[in-house]
């Protein structure tokens, strides 16, 4: 039992690489060459291209078992074909015609299309490649329904068939298959439905039941507890309700997802004496309770999600037993406590979400260096924050907003050249900010407002060279594969929780995927005074800067029409006085510019974006601006003719300065904004993940 979901993830994960090596004693028949040969043709001529393609080595001289992506049998009749992405993206429509020849095979024992975009029904004629074993078709967009003649395969194992746009009721004959161990079905952007109501006797001892968004309803079916050798349940997505069943806990299984769902009351204590549980994902349900005492005894756990549900009382202790965990999240539940479990040092512990739950006391220092993530935002740790979060030297955010930590932030700042993401808004912290801060050479999102800063902005900001280039980060979700959860499991399952960032006045999401891209500096509503210093013109790819409600003079920097990538420039409830440079007209991006509420007069610079910046209230307050954007004339723009009209545009000049007196404050809604999260994570670290996991099961036991 032990190796049971190792053994099996392992077999699945796999059997698309250990692939058969081609015998080449025989040649290939003829016809299953021409065959081929007449699909090659069929899709040259569809993506009617000159450029090369991965079938380029089908050439008609040659035996077509030497070919890439064709396997042969020891007879030498073609039994596998790896036809994964083979169609550019860059093609808008290719139809499932193409496929004709293939069915011509009648060997085959393992057909690989995924990834195609595929459109248009599944041939009735997949019923006629009875020797299928494995059959990938997921990402495509095959519509309609699932074909009955699939009844007709009967050695099939695998069956893929996610992420298509297959529609109607998920057929009970599948479970008749007596051969069928795996089946991966639905996901987003399909329509189909698993009847709940529906008798379904399986015959198959299914090892992975992969069913996210099948719109299944009511209570996790109870078929599936005949499914002994079951290593994987996804059932993201779905509707269901009712309790964890007991059952499920006794299976054993190795992996269990059910994010996604109305699932009520606690967790079954059984679940977690399972040695070979390694995925438990039970986000955004409504279970509740206190998590079981027993939670450490799981020790095989690798990714623990709970995220928003109603969990409460104390972490139970025993978790920090957990070696192996990696991702651990409590995000959004009613924890509470201020005796935080002492997680020791690990290797693999790499991302811890606490966010938004009710935990108080110190900022817990028992955590290990090797966390790349760690968010505790949303609580109520007090007390300083602790100086060796420097020693967490492998940080890549950390985020600690909405809590009550002190300290002066000059003597606090954890020196991590590693770190990406620094929140800690909204908290009472003191001091200035550090010129070390030059230190944190990898920083791109620096969230520091709502504290009591003081002092200056220290040029040194502006050597931040994450803030200047924002240079994509490895997407790597698509080399991550744990345990056979494909990437598109995890990037879909959309299971993490976003970073929150004020942006743009409004409650607005920005996509994990933006992560990447997005570079912040949010100083905001502090007690900063001094200049803006000229280099912070430097950082051109910033997205956001946020310097409003502090005491900031001078004037603003020509030089900030080097913010090339800037869309939110808010510099309001200063003291900032002088002309706004002409070279604003430069910011192609600006989507916000707020000067409101400082001392600046003259003209509102004309050109490019500053054309559009029209809303009266983001050049309230200032002690003279005019220009077109604002509707008002200018001085210099007035041109004199007789006495009188002069005299009409002074007193509206005056009219103007007055009416700006009394403007409603109330649009200056206090914002959380979605931020995004995540991709870093997953994308940066998959690497290590999927070593990790490997690492770590009984790999000497296959
Ligand atoms: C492909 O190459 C042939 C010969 O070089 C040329 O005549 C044809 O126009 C090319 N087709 C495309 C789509 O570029
Ligand atoms: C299906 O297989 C039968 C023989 O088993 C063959 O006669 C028939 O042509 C095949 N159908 C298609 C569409 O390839
Ligand atoms: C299954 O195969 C049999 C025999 O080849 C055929 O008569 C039948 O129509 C097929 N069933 C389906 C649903 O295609
Ligand atoms: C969460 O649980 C508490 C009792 O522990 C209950 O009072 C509350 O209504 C629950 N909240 C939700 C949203 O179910
Ligand atoms: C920080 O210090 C405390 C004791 O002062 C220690 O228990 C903890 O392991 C340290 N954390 C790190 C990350 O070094
Ligand atoms: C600041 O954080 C506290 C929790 O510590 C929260 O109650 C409050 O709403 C937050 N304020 C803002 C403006 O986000
Ligand atoms: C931070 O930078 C200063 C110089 O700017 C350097 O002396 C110091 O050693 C650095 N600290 C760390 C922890 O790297
Ligand atoms: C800038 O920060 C202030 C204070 O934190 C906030 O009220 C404002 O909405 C932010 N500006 C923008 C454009 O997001
Ligand atoms: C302008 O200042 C007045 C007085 O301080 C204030 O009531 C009003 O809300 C401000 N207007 C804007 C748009 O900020």
């Amino acid at each position: 039992m032990a190796i049971k979901v190792s053994t099996r993830l392992l077999m699945l994960s796999t059997f698309f690489i250990l692939t058969s090596i081609p015998i080449t004693s025989f040649a290939c028949p003829l016809h299953q060459k021409q065959a081929l040969l007449h699909f090659k043709s069929t899709l040259t001529t569809i993506l009617n291209s000159n450029s090369s393609s991965p079938i380029d080595s089908w050439n008609p001289n040659s035996d077509c078992c030497t070919w890439d992506r064709v396997k042969c049998s020891t007879t030498a009749n073609v039994t596998e074909l790896h036809l994964s992405t083979i169609v550019p993206l860059s093609v808008n429509r290719v139809f499932s015609e193409i496929l004709a020849p293939i069915f011509q095979i009648q060997s085959l024992e393992l057909l690989d299309i995924s990834m195609n975009l595929l459109q248009g029904e599944i041939p009735d004629r997949f019923g006629n490649l009875t020797r299928l074993i494995h059959l990938d078709m997921t990402q495509n967009s095959f519509t309609g329904p699932i074909p009955a003649s699939m009844q007709n395969l009967s050695s099939l194992e695998t069956l893929q068939l996610k992420n298509n746009k297959l529609a109607g009721e998920i057929p009970t004959w599948l479970f008749n298959i007596t051969t069928l161990k795996n089946l991966f079905i639905g996901g987003r952007g399909s329509t189909l439905i698993l009847n709940n109501r529906a008798k379904i006797v399986p015959n198959c001892s299914l090892q992975y039941i992969s069913m996210p968004y099948c719109g299944i309803s009511g209570e996790i079916p109870e078929w599936i507890s005949s499914q002994k050798e079951l290593a994987f349940l996804d059932l993201s997505g779905n509707q269901l309700e009712g309790k964890f069943p007991d059952w499920l806990a006794e299976l054993d299984v190795g992996i269990i997802i059910l994010s996604d769902n109305n699932l009520t009351g606690s967790i079954p204590p059984r679940l977690f004496e399972s040695i070979n549980l390694s995925v438990l994902a039970l986000s955004r349900n409504k279970f509740s309770k206190e998590l079981p005492e027993n939670i450490g005894n799981a020790r095989g756990l690798v990714i623990l999600m709970l995220s928003g549900n109603n969990f409460s009382g104390q972490v139970p202790k025993s978790i920090s037993k957990i070696f192996g965990l990696n991702i651990l999240d409590l995000s959004n539940n009613r924890f509470s406590g201020d005796n935080f479990p002492v997680f020791g040092e690990s290797p693999f512990h790499m991302y811890f979400d606490f966010s938004y739950n009710d935990f108080s006391g110190k900022v817990p220092l028992t955590l290990s260096s090797f966390l790349r993530v760690l968010n505790l935002g949303g609580n109520k740790f007090s007390g300083d924050l602790p100086s060796n979060l420097t020693n967490m030297d492998r940080l890549e955010i950390l985020d600690l907003h909405n809590n009550d930590i002190t300290g002066n932030f000059q003597d606090v700042l954890p020196q991590i050249p590693n770190l990406q993401v620094l929140s800690l808004r909204n908290n009472s912290l003191e001091g200035f900010i550090p010129r070390t801060i030059s230190n944190l050479t990898s920083l791109r999102i620096l969230d520091l407002s709502g504290n009591n800063l003081t002092g200056n902005i220290p040029p040194e900001i502006s050597s931040l060279e994450k803030m200047i280039e924002t240079p994509p980060m490895e997407t790597l979700f698509d080399a991550v594969l744990i345990y056979g959860l494909r990437s598109d499991d995890l990037r879909n399952a959309n299971e993490f929780q976003d970073l929150i960032f004020n942006w743009k006045n409004s409650f607005r999401g920005l996509s994990r995927r933006n992560l990447n891209i997005y570079s912040l500096l949010d100083l905001s509503d502090n007690r900063i005074s001094g200049e803006i210093p000229a280099s912070l013109g430097n950082l051109k790819g910033l997205k956001l800067l946020n310097i409003s409600h502090n005491s900031i003079s001078g004037k603003i920097p020509t030089s900030f029409g080097n913010l090339e990538g800037i869309e939110t420039l808010d510099l309001s409830h200063n003291e900032i006085s002088g002309l706004i440079p002409q070279s604003l007209a430069k910011l192609d991006e600006l989507a916000i510019l707020d000067v409101s509420n400082n001392m600046l007069s003259g003209k509102i610079p004309l050109g490019g974006q500053m054309n559009t910046m029209n809303d009266l209230r983001y050049f309230a307050n200032n002690s003279g601006l005019c220009g077109m954007q604002i509707m008002i004339k200018c001085p210099e723009d007035i041109i004199p003719t007789d006495g009188s009209e002069e005299e009409e545009e002074k007193q509206s000049w005056i009219l103007w300065e007055g009416a700006w007196v009394g403007f409603p404050i109330g649009f200056f809604i206090t914002i959380l904004i979605m931020g995004y999260y995540l991709n870093f994570l997953l994308l940066n670290f998959g690497e290590m993940f999927y070593d990790s996991q490997f690492r770590h099961l009984p790999i000497g036991e296959f």
